[in-house]
């Protein structure tokens, strides 16, 4: 089972959109996935037409439950999600004294059946808080999503300097499995500039698909919908197929 954090700690750059529609082409291309929704926000569990209501994902933090409860079912038969919960803002406060919070999730992980999906794809929130730095503890990999503009860079330089501080101190398998442009939008010098930058400057840690500025990625949550079923033909959808093909050729890693 390959985990993986969808990372950037700026808001708008893709992360959403790219573990919702990565599950949905994974799960084309018949693989399982649990989604987990770590942002407060709930953008992912909205997609799925989730509430966040529940204490579900809080009650796992403060010891509450156990992880298998609280994964329901999506109308995707291959993916299944653990929604977001608003009473995940009070959580940094609550865990700030707690001795090894950093690895409640990884431990949390170890109930969870081995073998029912062949992914788990954690949402996370926008800030390098205890939510994200619990994901960066509990997976092996990391996808960073990038939108297109040249302020997303010096954005980019202190991520992976957090990364690099994570592998050291808490999790020395973590690596990152690829970066991925978003939002390009092909029209503009402004974006190919960028994506050149981006690509001379991290060279092999890119992945070669880039996601394109479509609006139907946009219009999709609205409905419901993973890009695959909202409009299967789409460029949207049509990005984000590639993109799970190279995530899966790197199965055999
Ligand atoms: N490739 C794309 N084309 C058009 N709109 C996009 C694309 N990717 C993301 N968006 C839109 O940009 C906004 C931010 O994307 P989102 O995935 O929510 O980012 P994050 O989760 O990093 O905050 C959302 O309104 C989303 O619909
Ligand atoms: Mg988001």
């Amino acid at each position: 089972m390959r985990k993986i954090a969808i990372i950037n700690q700026k808001g708008g750059s893709g992360k959403t959109t790219t573990a919702v529609n990565l599950a949905a082409t994974l799960a084309e291309k018949k693989r399982k996935v649990l989604l987990i929704d770590l942002d407060p926000q709930a953008s992912t569990s909205s997609w799925f037409g989730q509430s966040r209501d529940s204490k579900g994902l809080f009650e796992l933090f403060t010891n509450k439950t156990n992880i298998n409860d609280i994964i329901v079912h999506t109308d995707n038969e291959r993916i299944d999600l653990i929604p977001s919960s608003s009473w995940l803002m009070g959580l940094e406060k609550r865990l700030a004294q707690e001795v090894g919070a950093e690895i409640i999730l990884k431990q949390k992980f170890q109930e969870l059946p081995k073998r029912r999906w062949d992914y788990i794809i954690i949402d996370c929130p926008p800030t390098l808080g205890i939510l994200t730095i619990n994901a960066l503890t509990a997976v092996q990999e990391i996808i960073v999503p990038v939108e297109a503009r040249i302020m997303a860079l010096a954005g980019l330089v202190q991520l992976l300097q957090t990364i690099s501080v994570i592998k050291e101190r808490l999790n020395p398998k973590l690596r990152i499995s690829g970066i991925v442009p978003c939002r390009v939008d092909l029209r503009t010098n402004h974006a190919k500039e960028v994506v050149k930058e981006l690509r001379s400057n991290f060279k092999s840690k890119m992945y070669k698909t880039a996601i394109r500025e479509n609006i139907k990625l946009s219009e999709a949550p609205s409905y419901i919908k993973p890009i695959t079923e909202y409009d299967t033909n789409c460029n949207g959808a049509h990005d984000y197929r590639l993109l799970a093909r190279e995530v899966i050729k790197q199965e055999r890693k």
